[in-house]
């Protein structure tokens, strides 16, 4: 059974799918319908690093010899995870093959699971496990040193650059997290390789990128700095460039790096809260349930997430609601600052295909604020296509005003018989924040362990409201997640 969980790190092209090529009825596919997974190429010869600026050579230990000549990380270079130690294809280790009879015989139950990427992930873990408390800071380092090895890299970034460095950082350690598992790890970068197309990525910028990550990652570990650390991260860099740029390479025969979308409608329904509907210039297929990352004119180059609100229409516009966080630099400017006219950049759709019309199973939806969005957007689709399938929406808002979709979900209710949705307020008041207060709801209301589920708001209700299905026994393969972030 496919996996439908997702996680909110930037993913796979097209509503997520059943990858297994499994045959079952209501696995989830991409926006196209279809389940083809490309092989990157890793074949490619050239090396993702700064020719003219070479990273500088291994710094001397306090004795002044070098790393290398440590007899003991002279043989830990030479044995590599999927080389000696890798398991055989009967799951014994190679060491153990070796050993024959005389191994110990705890140790052939520490069965590993087989390294099928070849990249030395012990090390990388390794590596990055000891700056592992200062992992902003080792951001902060490497777009230091980027911006003085390729100042041009600069025009490509927006101007708030916290959250890119703290999704730099999650993305390096899934990347390390993965480092071992090929079938994790290839789907996870071509994705990421087709989004920076969006960013105006080319493959030139991938080399200045190596190098600052390698230096800043080095700077970091000081001493404990090792050579296996240092061609283990070359190799990984050079693995990871080179699925980015094949997969955004692939993409380019296809589709556009973004889709130019006018503004023709925006009304603040809310001090927080607006609707605005875009036009693309160009056809922009999705599914409902799918967001995508867009940029607006009034924050140039700051890409954040918006879930579609209305399913595909004909004549081609897409609805977004959008609530201010804060004095956060995307949505405020989306809410206070844009009108008709207002050019935006939308990226490719990501996510999944809640209305999928190959699922049979009745939908759970667990919702907070704006998360109500996609799911207005996948009751379109259900309504138009006559489904049939008994849908429960649970509404969380800070207050009845911040409900601001009951209207429409009501109007949706007259004629989706089946619909049932279920408003939630603290009764406390709209500054009680009690995280539990939806997910006691959802699991007083229902026994769900037979239905697929959607949850999209802010983390703390995605959360709460995950633990309580856990705990009903939901399976993880029927829950899909949209996490909209902290607030
Ligand atoms: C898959 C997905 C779909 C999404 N869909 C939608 C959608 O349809 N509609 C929608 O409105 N949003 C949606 N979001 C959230 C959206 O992507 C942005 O995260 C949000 O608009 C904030 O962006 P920003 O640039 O305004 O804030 P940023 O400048 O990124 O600042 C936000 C950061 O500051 C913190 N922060 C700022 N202000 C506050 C505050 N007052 N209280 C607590 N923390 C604060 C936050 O924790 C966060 O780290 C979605 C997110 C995801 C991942
Ligand atoms: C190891 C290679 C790389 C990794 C792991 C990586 C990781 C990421 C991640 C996770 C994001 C956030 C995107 C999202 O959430 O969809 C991002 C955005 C971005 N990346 Fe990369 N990246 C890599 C290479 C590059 C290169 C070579 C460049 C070019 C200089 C680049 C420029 C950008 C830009 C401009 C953004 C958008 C920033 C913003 O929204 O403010 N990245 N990157």
């Amino acid at each position: 059974m496919t996996m439908w969980t997702h996680s909110r790190s930037s993913g796979q092209r097209g509503a997520e799918g059943d990858r297994t090529g499994g045959a079952s009825g209501d696995a989830m596919t991409d926006a196209t319908g279809t389940d083809a997974h490309v092989q990157a190429d890793t074949r490619d010869p050239v090396s993702w690093f700064e020719p003219g600026v070479a990273v500088p050579p291994i710094p001397l230990r306090r004795n002044g010899v070098a790393a290398v000549a440590s007899a003991d990380d002279a043989g830990e270079t030479q044995s590599r995870p999927g080389e000696e130690d890798a398991p055989s294809p009967d799951g014994e280790s190679g060491a153990h093959a070796v050993a024959g009879t005389e191994a110990e015989p705890e140790r052939t139950l520490d069965v590993q699971p087989p390294n099928t990427t070849g990249l030395d992930g012990e090390a990388l873990r390794e590596s990055l496990a000891l700056v592992e408390d200062h992992l902003d800071a080792v951001g902060v380092d490497f777009y230091a040193q980027l911006f003085t090895i390729a100042p041009e890299s600069r025009e490509l970034f927006g101007a708030g650059m916290a959250v890119q460095r703290s999704r730099l950082v999650g993305a390096l350690v899934s990347i390390v997290g993965s480092a071992d598992d090929r079938d994790t790890l290839v789907p996870y970068l071509e994705g990421l390789g087709r989004d920076h197309r969006k960013f105006g990525v080319i493959d030139q910028h991938y080399a200045p990128v190596g190098t600052a990550l390698v230096l800043a990652i080095r700077r970091a570990l000081g001493d404990q700095w090792t050579p296996r650390f240092e061609s283990a991260w070359i190799e990984a860099y050079d693995r990871i460039a080179a699925i980015m740029v094949g997969a955004a390479r692939r993409d380019a025969v296809i589709s556009p790096p973004w889709w130019d979308a006018e503004v023709v409608y925006h009304r603040r329904i809310l001090d927080d809260l607006a609707i605005m509907q875009v036009r693309p210039h160009t056809d922009y297929p999705y599914r409902p349930g799918q967001y995508t990352y867009l940029t607006t004119p009034r924050r140039p180059k700051i890409w954040r997430a918006y879930s579609m609100a209305s399913a595909p229409r004909d004549d081609g516009l897409l609805e977004f609601h959008v609530r201010t966080v804060g004095a956060g630099w995307v949505s405020s400017a989306l809410v206070w600052r844009t009108e008709p006219g207002d050019i935006l950049h939308l990226g490719a759709p990501q996510g999944h295909d809640v209305a999928t019309p190959r699922s049979e199973h009745d939908l759970l939806c667990i919702t907070g604020g704006t998360g109500i969005a996609p799911v207005l957007a996948t009751l379109q689709e259900l309504e138009q296509r006559q489904d049939g399938r008994r849908v429960h929406v649970f509404y969380a808002g800070r207050d009845r005003d911040h409900l601001y979709a009951l209207p429409h979900l009501e109007s949706i209710g007259v004629r989706y018989r089946r619909l049932t949705v279920v408003p939630v307020v603290s009764p406390d008041g709209p500054t009680d924040r009690s995280p539990d207060l939806m997910g006691n709801i959802v699991s007083a209301y229902g026994d769900w362990r037979k239905h697929r589920v959607y949850v999209a708001g802010p983390t703390t209700m995605v959360a709460t409201s995950l633990e309580r299905l856990r705990e009903q026994g939901v399976p993880d393969e029927q829950i899909v997640v949209d996490d909209y972030g902290l607030w």
